[in-house]
C-alpha cells in the first residue's frame, strides 16, 4: 500500500517535473564530458545530466557560486568534449526537438552563434514568436524543421569550435531557458 502510494506520487511528480522540457535530438547536440564537469562544476553537471531536457535556471540555482561556466551558452557544454560536423554553405539540415508535453508559452529561435564572443552571427535561421505552437498539427513545424547553412559566414566558422547552431527556447511564463548546440564548421 505504502509502496504503491510512493510510486504514484513519484509518477505524478515526474509528470509535473517534465512539463515544458525540451532538447534537440537531431542533429546530435553538444553533450557532457570531463571539460564540462571541470568548468561548470560537479554540482551543476550532475544536476543537469539527471534531465538533459531540463531548464538551465534550475542547475544555476543548484550550483550557486560554484558555477564556473557560462551556463547560458550551449547549456554549459564544452566544445572540448565534442566534435564539429562539416557542413557546406546552402546545406539544409533537418532538426528534431524532443518536446516533452506541456504548454509553457514563450519564444524560440535557432541561430549561428560565435562561441568566442557568445554573439549571434547574422539573422536567426528560424524564430518563433510563440513557442511551442499551441495550435500545431502533425507534422509539427515547431519540433521538426530544417535550417539552411548561410552562405555569408565566410571565415567566421571555418574550423570546429568557432561556431555552433544554437536552438534556444525561453518559456517566459515560468522564466525557463532551454538550449541545445550543434557544433559545425563550414567548408566551401
Ligand atoms: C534568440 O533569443 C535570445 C534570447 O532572448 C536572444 O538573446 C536572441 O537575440 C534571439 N535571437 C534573435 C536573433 O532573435
Ligand atoms: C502553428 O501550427 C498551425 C497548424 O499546423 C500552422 O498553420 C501555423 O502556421 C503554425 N504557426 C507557426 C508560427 O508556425
Ligand atoms: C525544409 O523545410 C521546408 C518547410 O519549412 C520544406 O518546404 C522543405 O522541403 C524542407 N527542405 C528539405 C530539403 O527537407
Amino acid at each position: 500500500m505504502a509502496a504503491t502510494l510512493v510510486r504514484l506520487i513519484t509518477v505524478a511528480a515526474a509528470a509535473a517535473g517534465v512539463l515544458g522540457h525540451a532538447v534537440v535530438k537531431v542533429p546530435t547536440p553538444r553533450g557532457s564530458g570531463s571539460a564540462y564537469t571541470e568548468r561548470c562544476g560537479e554540482t551543476y553537471a550532475v544536476y543537469m545530466e539527471k534531465d538533459k531536457a531540463g531548464p538551465i535556471e534550475n542547475g544555476v540555482k543548484q550550483a550557486g557560486s560554484a558555477l564556473g561556466c557560462n551556463a547560458f551558452l550551449c547549456r554549459g557544454y564544452q566544445y572540448e568534449d565534442n566534435t564539429a560536423t562539416d557542413y557546406t554553405a546552402g546545406q539544409v539540415i533537418d532538426f528534431h526537438v524532443d518536446l516533452i508535453a506541456g504548454h509553457h508559452p514563450g519564444y524560440a529561435n535557432v541561430s549561428v552563434v560565435d562561441l568566442a564572443t557568445n554573439k549571434v552571427i547574422g539573422d536567426p535561421l528560424r524564430s518563433w514568436d510563440d513557442y511551442p505552437n499551441a495550435t500545431a498539427t502533425t507534422p509539427r513545424s515547431d519540433i521538426n524543421f530544417n535550417v539552411t547553412i548561410p552562405s555569408t559566414l565566410g571565415e567566421a566558422c571555418s574550423t570546429g569550435g568557432k561556431c555552433a547552431i544554437q536552438w534556444y527556447w525561453y518559456a517566459s511564463g515560468n522564466k525557463q531557458t532551454y538550449e541545445s548546440c550543434v557544433d559545425f564548421y563550414v567548408t566551401a
